[in-house]
């Protein structure tokens, strides 16, 4: 089915959009994103979307090129014209098309750009069996609060996950989990449920507020701390979550089983407030 996306001004087919070689999101990777669920048509938690997002342009020095309204609108028209109900939007902006230097170029509008593609909620098997990770060391920059293009680390991170045959990298500085290649890492133990604090080594999820919202909201004990890279094997239960993966159980950790080697019963009861969640959204309208 044909996908409809928004680039600077305009709405297209996908296959249509076509941005200049020497835009700098292509050149320096100058840029930043963001992936928005909408389930129902209704876009999950817009305004913290657009409040991170205001947050990365401001920390990359590149102006709004849109109030909250204008997003909200072009967002909204993206999730209607495409076909499916529940959606991944992404969103791009980057600091527009200039000679190749590196300083910022003085008068470039940015380019803005909108996507959209099924979300593909994760299988039932993954709930039921939960994934498998690998750790590494976090060899990122030390601005990774910022949504930014630039993800090369990222993705060759992510690479060795896939090449043993798991789901997701975790990373590891200075002994401590910071998060994982594209998602936010939870160790629960005892029932506890702790999470590293929002600073700048981690991007603060959306997903992350939520989850830790949800579980305070029910009363589950929440600890925002550093936690240990050894906590992950001694712990009863790892999660990890994201706007695609939303809440998932880890199960093994370079190859040790977690806690019983299947997913515990936190997770089933996080799964089941963020199922109710969910079903809320979609009984709202958007903005
Ligand atoms: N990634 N940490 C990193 C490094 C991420 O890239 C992401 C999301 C998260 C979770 O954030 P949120 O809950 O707001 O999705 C944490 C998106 C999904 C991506 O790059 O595709």
């Amino acid at each position: 089915m044909e996908s409809l996306c928004y680039l600077n001004g305009e709405f297209m087919p996908l296959a249509d959009a076509r941005i200049p070689v020497l835009d700098r999101g292509f050149i320096f990777g100058d840029g930043v994103y963001e992936v928005i669920p909408a389930y129902g048509r209704v876009l999950f938690r817009l305004e913290q979307h657009l409040a991170r997002l205001a947050y990365s342009l401001r920390s990359i020095r590149l102006a709004n090129p849109h109030d909250a309204r204008t997003w909200a609108t072009l967002l909204g028209t993206v999730v209607d014209r495409n076909p499916w109900d529940d959606q991944s939007v992404y969103l791009q902006v980057t600091r527009g098309v200039a000679p190749r230097s590196h300083e910022f170029p003085r008068t470039t509008p940015p380019t803005v750009f909108i996507m959209a593609n099924p979300l593909k909620t994760p299988p039932p098997e993954t709930r039921e069996r939960g994934v498998a990770v690998v750790t590494r060391e976090d060899y990122r920059w030390r601005r990774c609060d910022i949504k930014s293009v630039s993800l090369l680390a990222n993705v060759l991170l992510r690479q060795e996950a896939e090449d043993a045959g798991a789901a997701e990298t975790v990373l590891l500085r200075d002994g401590n989990v910071t998060e994982a290649s594209a998602s936010n890492v939870y160790v629960v133990k005892n029932g506890v449920i702790a999470s590293p604090p929002k600073d700048n080594l981690i991007l603060p999820g959306i997903t992350y507020d939520l989850v830790l919202e949800l579980a305070r909201a029910a009363g589950l004990p929440v600890e925002v701390r550093p936690v240990a890279a050894a906590e992950l094997l001694a712990a009863d239960e790892v999660w990890l979550s994201s706007s695609t993966r939303e809440v998932q159980p880890v199960t093994r950790v370079d190859g040790e089983p977690v806690g019983t080697g299947k997913p515990g019963p936190d997770f089933a009861r996080m799964y089941q407030l963020f199922q109710d969640y969910k079903a809320r959204v979609r009984q709202a309208t958007h903005v």
